[in-house]
């Protein structure tokens, strides 16, 4: 399914299955020893992860579904222990579950395996981030009855207040990236840590460096912007000087027709 052209990712090879390791054209490595945080994200060429329009909001719409995308999504919802999303992609992203077989259900099995021989629980953790713990419980992904952490301030959790026991709510001091990864190593116990963003989340990870390797999957269109349309680019609301901007390594480079799959890690 996806085609290698690069691949120096560091760290240990995940027991994937045969099944998973030929549509994803080959190993993945995460270090195993440390907490590991890594983002994934679509966007146009020109940057863009949401069109921003009523309706028409969702990341879908970037990656016009492309299963490869929706392959790599399932992929790595797979490998993680926990599933970290923002207040904003919950609201926008209504159907989503975050379990790695709703993007890609023929690979369900092969996720199942995998986490299995990772000894990961049956799905990994989900834990929506929200500030004003204006959430709407009706979502399906929180209302399903699968345990999902809300990490919030203590006046989200006073609005949360007689939220169903499944989902567990933790007012946090600071909702920084730091405070929200230690709350989400110690409800999981895992180390390796999926961010969906959105992109506000992601610009917190960015502020704080605490953003490991980002897998971006450019989808061969361009959106554009004006000042009417405001379209959401892949971090929002951090804004780097130059000589202070993230720098990154190129870890892997793969392709699945006109889309390119890449994987930066961060260089320290
Ligand atoms: N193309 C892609 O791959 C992709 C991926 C993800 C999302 N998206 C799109 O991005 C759009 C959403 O963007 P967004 O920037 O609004 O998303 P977001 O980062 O998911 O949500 C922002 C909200 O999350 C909460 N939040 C984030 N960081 C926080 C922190 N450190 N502390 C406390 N609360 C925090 C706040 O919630 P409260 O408002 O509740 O306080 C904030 O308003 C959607 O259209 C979605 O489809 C695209």
């Amino acid at each position: 399914m996806l085609a290698t052209l690069l691949d120096r990712s560091d760290g240990t090879e995940l027991p994937l299955p045969a099944s998973l390791r030929d549509r994803y054209g080959g190993d993945l490595r995460f270090p195993r020893d440390r907490v590991h945080v890594f983002a994934n994200f679509v966007s146009s060429i020109d940057g863009v992860v949401s069109f921003a329009l009523p309706g028409k909001t969702q990341a879908s719409f970037i990656s016009k579904g492309e299963p490869a995308d929706r392959f790599v999504l399932g992929l790595l919802r797979a490998a993680a222990d926990a599933v970290v999303v923002g207040a904003g992609t919950l609201r926008e992203e209504r159907g989503g579950m975050w379990t790695p077989e709703q993007p890609f259900p023929d690979a369900a099995g092969g996720f199942a395996e995998l986490r299995r021989a990772m000894h990961a629980s049956e799905r990994p953790l989900m834990v929506v981030v929200s500030a004003s713990g204006d959430l709407d419980l009706k979502t399906p992904a929180l209302a399903e009855g699968a345990p999902v952490v809300i990490l919030t301030t203590r006046a989200g959790a006073k609005r949360l207040a007689g939220a169903p026991t499944h989902l567990r709510i933790r007012a946090l001091e600071r909702t920084t990236a730091a405070e929200i990864l230690k709350a989400t190593v110690d409800e999981t116990g895992g180390k390796l840590i999926l961010t969906e963003g959105g992109p506000t989340l992601l610009g917190h990870f960015l502020r704080e460096r605490s953003l490991d390797d980002l897998f971006l999957t450019i989808a061969p269109r361009i959106v554009g912007r004006d000042a009417t349309a405001r379209r959401l680019a892949l971090v929002e609301g951090a804004a780097f000087a130059p000589g202070e901007a993230p720098e990154s390594r190129l870890a892997s480079v793969k392709t699945a027709g006109d889309y390119l799959f890449l994987r930066f890690a961060r260089r320290t």
